[in-house]
């Protein structure tokens, strides 16, 4: 599996497995430790969590498993994400889910985090949401002392505008490594509002979540010209099904847009991996382009 240098002694997997869904997945600890072993056998070596996965469980499920085999930490790069507050029994008496980028925050979710996953250190962590509130002098405090106390190797962020990204930039001593966007042949708005330009312009690789549309693309009415077209372009480069095509359209993008696959089904996770070996024309590429827009280019 190729891998993407974020810097000099950090590198991901081209293929992202996303534990988003996790508690959903109604694992034991052992078969969620199957499930990681066999993504690091194909060669997905990074996980995408966020504190609040599951109402603040996902993390906890993923390092019980990784308890049962701790030396496959090594082996592996976690990323999590911090600033977003859930009400629930997490916070009891808070009344709306809202962000809070603060320094408190982010040190404090920080070491929950590291506590949950059972490790001492965490790959890359980023900001999830960009918090109208947000002091960028301030989370630049917390990113310097996380660094120096090496809790966390590198940060990023997530859904960032080019301007949010920009400002919070504008006040690190350090780069920010990558901008977690929604990017998929369905969810093409970043493509168009700068957004993979930035990271693009600044040799940043960017991590699509949701690439199959959160599933959507599977089902939804008002996407069966687009489905239709993901079949017609499969069966041309002989991918097994329409997934492979997605996440191949994903990958062909030149800013080097590394996937999060949302699924536990093995049989799925694999389909990301072979994508990786697919090769889309450049007709085909704007043909899918096309079937999701629902018109040609000017
Ligand atoms: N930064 C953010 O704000 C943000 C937001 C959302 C997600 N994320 C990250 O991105 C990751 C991926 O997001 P996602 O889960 O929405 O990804 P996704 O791959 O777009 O969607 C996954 C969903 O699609 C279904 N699916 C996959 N293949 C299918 C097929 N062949 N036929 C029918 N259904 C199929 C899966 O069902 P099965 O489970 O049954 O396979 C699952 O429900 C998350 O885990 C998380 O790490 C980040």
């Amino acid at each position: 599996m190729e891998r993407i240098q974020l810097t000099e002694d950090l590198s991901f997997s081209r293929i992202i497995h996303g534990l988003w869904r996790l508690g959903e997945w109604e694992l034991t600890p052992a078969e969620r430790l199957d499930l990681i072993e066999q993504c690091l056998e194909l060669g997905i070596t990074t996980f995408d969590h966020a504190d609040i996965y599951g109402g603040y469980t996902c993390e906890g499920l993923f390092g019980e498993a990784l308890a049962l085999k701790p030396e496959l930490r090594e082996r592996m790069q976690i990323i999590t994400k911090t600033g977003i507050k859930l009400t629930g029994d997490f916070h009891p008496g808070q009344k709306l889910n809202y962000y809070d980028t603060s320094k408190e925050h982010i040190l404090e979710s920080v070491d929950r985090s590291l506590k949950e996953l059972g490790t001492d250190y965490i790959d890359t962590l980023l900001i999830h949401r960009p918090d109208p509130l947000m002091d960028p002098n301030e989370v630049a405090e917390a990113f310097v002392e996380l660094k120096e106390s090496g809790k966390v190797r590198t940060f990023g962020v997530s859904n960032h505008t080019p301007a949010q990204q920009s400002l919070l930039q504008s006040r690190l001593p350090f780069m920010l490594v990558t901008n977690q966007l929604e990017l998929s042949p369905v969810e093409l708005k970043h493509f168009e509002d700068g957004s993979v330009d930035l990271c693009h312009e600044n040799e940043m690789p960017l991590m699509a979540w949701s690439p199959l549309a959160g599933g959507a693309l599977f089902k939804d009415a008002e996407l069966s010209p687009l489905r239709d077209k993901l079949e017609e372009v499969g069966k041309e480069i002989g991918a097994r099904d329409i997934d492979e095509v997605a996440y191949a359209w994903l990958l062909k993008h030149p800013a080097r847009i590394m996937p999060i696959v949302g699924s536990g089904k093995i049989e799925r996770i694999e389909s990301a991996v072979r994508s990786t070996k697919l090769e889309l024309s450049r007709e085909q590429w704007f043909e899918i382009l096309k079937a999701s827009r629902g018109r040609d280019v000017d």
